[in-house]
């Protein structure tokens, strides 16, 4: 069974409450998806393997840690851009495999319309990056690719979650857990989570 992990830390709260308002503009909304990401990541990085690696302060040689896993960062187009930028600033070294998927308004189901995954990925974990869990098709359907390309053990990173694509996302990939911002009430009749905060990739861009 999935483990499905809720931040309970009160950054995260105080600062998605800005995010779902109305009236938080885009550079704003910005700021509040790379803050709330990088506390995200953190958590769902914490069981990252370590090695020890050699290191010579100033007055001694002595043995450090490095973190032992390739992370790959897989944000979903676009609304994942975001999240993955924030992350990166705490892990350079990640790879980033861009998926572009969208949601067809008429029929929710995601549409695959770009793919940047190496020919043979060499990643030991992936975080698949989307701020939004709505009916969870969209985020079953990346995780299909990554697995499809023989990636052994995928992470999902959201911000909002309603309980229908949690329940989705658990159904289909068991094994994948799950560090989300918040889990939500519902979706409302067209698709959207509710209370939500609107169109994540809109608010972000600008394009509304
Ligand atoms: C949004 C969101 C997810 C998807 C979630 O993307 O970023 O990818 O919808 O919905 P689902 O769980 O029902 O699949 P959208 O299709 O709006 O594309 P965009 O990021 O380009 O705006
Ligand atoms: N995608 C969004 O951006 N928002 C929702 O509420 C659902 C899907």
């Amino acid at each position: 069974m999935a483990v499905v992990h809720v931040s309970a830390h009160p950054l995260v709260r105080h600062k998605v409450a800005r995010l779902r308002a109305a009236d938080t503009k885009p550079p704003e909304f910005r700021d509040l998806v790379a803050a709330i990401s990088r506390v995200l990541f953190l958590e769902a990085t914490a069981d990252l393997p370590l090695r020890p690696v050699p290191v010579r302060t100033p007055l001694a040689d002595t043995t450090g840690e490095e973190i032992a896993a390739r992370v790959g960062l897989v944000p979903v187009l676009r609304a994942g851009l975001g999240m993955a930028d924030a992350m990166l600033q705490a892990l350079p070294e990640a790879s980033v495999w861009h998926l572009g998927l969208y949601r067809d308004h008429a029929t929710l189901k995601p549409v695959t319309y770009y793919n940047k995954l190496p020919a043979q990925p060499d990643m030991d974990v992936a975080l698949v990056l989307d701020p939004m869990l709505a009916t969870g098709g969209s985020a079953v359907a990346a995780i299909d690719i990554l697995k499809k390309a023989g990636i052994a053990r995928v992470v999902f990173v959201g911000l909002i979650a309603a309980p229908e694509g949690i329940a989705a996302l658990v159904a289909a990939h068991p094994d994948v857990p799950l560090y989300l911002a918040v889990r939500d009430e519902k979706l409302n009749d067209i698709g959207y989570i509710l209370p939500g905060l609107g169109d994540a990739g809109d608010r972000q861009f600008g394009t509304r």
